[in-house]
């Protein structure tokens, strides 16, 4: 097994008397890419934002790279790239611009800042739209922008929250290509999500988290021989583990069934 580049340990989260990330602990090795997965109010953006050095957890600690979370979280900061559930990049700049600010944020040497940059653009496929302000770029090449930004400073651990939340089916696939070359160049990645088919073709391993809760942690594959029935989807996996009640109602499988149905007629 690769080296761990990520060890969560016990990492709690307490909101009053509410417990929103109870006692996770996971060992995440080099190169993998890991998917949290839950329903809305799961914990995944808790547990990010702990991770990633903007929320102080309650309990527990995490290492990134040899750093805990806790004690060298300026070291942490250097080691990861994060791109948030909200939207991250300025439209009324170029994309350019909105590389550049990064770029000097992550104090990357003036000399090498035009290469970085288009190795950025270059590995997002965007080099065609560096120009162009970012207000007209589509969704799907927004996030692609966002990824590059997050990217610059080849940081060991990427973090994406709901990467592809709110994009239509092509623009989804241009980010998951994306995301493929970036885990082929060896980058660890954790990425959340409540869909199904993005974990199943992204991720080389998930965690069910359910209330704050880790309910159960694997390999998609096995996750779905785990269930002895013929062909199981991780939808199967999900409603086994989780008995995923969203919160505006219904299970998992019937909001999945209906956006499926919403998908196929337009
Ligand atoms: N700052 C906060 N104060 C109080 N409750 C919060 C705060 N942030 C998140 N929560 C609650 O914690 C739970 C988990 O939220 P979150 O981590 O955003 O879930 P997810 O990303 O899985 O949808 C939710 O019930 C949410 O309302
Ligand atoms: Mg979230």
């Amino acid at each position: 097994m690769n080296e761990i580049v990520l060890s969560i340990q016990k990492l709690t989260k307490q909101f009053g008397d509410i417990t929103v990330v109870n006692n996770l602990s996971l060992a995440i090795p080099h190169g993998e890419v890991f998917g949290l997965i839950g329903s809305n109010g799961a914990g995944k953006t808790t547990t990010i934002k702990m991770l990633t050095t903007l929320l102080k957890p309650t309990s527990g600690t995490a290492f990134i790279a040899g750093f805990d979370i806790l004690k060298h979280p300026a070291d942490v900061r250097r080691s990861i790239g994060y791109v948030p559930q909200l939207l991250s990049a300025d439209g009324s700049l170029t994309g350019y611009e909105n590389l550049l600010i990064f770029a000097k944020l992550y104090d990357i040497p003036r000399s090498e800042r035009k290469k970085r940059i288009d190795e950025a653009f270059s590995l997002m496929d965007l080099t065609d739209a560096k120009d162009r302000f970012v207000k007209n770029y589509s969704g799907g090449m927004i996030r692609r922008l966002e990824i590059a930004q997050a990217v610059l400073h080849k940081p060991s651990v990427l973090f994406l929250d709901e990467p592809t939340v709110g994009l239509d089916p092509v623009a989804r696939q241009s980010v998951w290509n994306q995301i493929e070359l970036l885990k082929e160049g060896g980058t660890t990645i954790i990425l959340t999500t409540h869909y199904m088919e993005e974990a199943d073709f992204l991720c080389t391993r998930i965690a069910i988290l359910n209330k704050g809760i880790l309910v159960v942690e694997g390999i998609p594959d096995e996750l779905k021989a785990s269930l002895k029935k013929k062909n199981a989807t991780l939808d199967d996996v999900f409603s086994h583990y989780a008995e995923g009640i969203i919160e505006t109602g219904g299970t998992f499988r019937d909001i999945s069934r209906t956006r499926r149905t919403a998908s196929r007629l337009g």
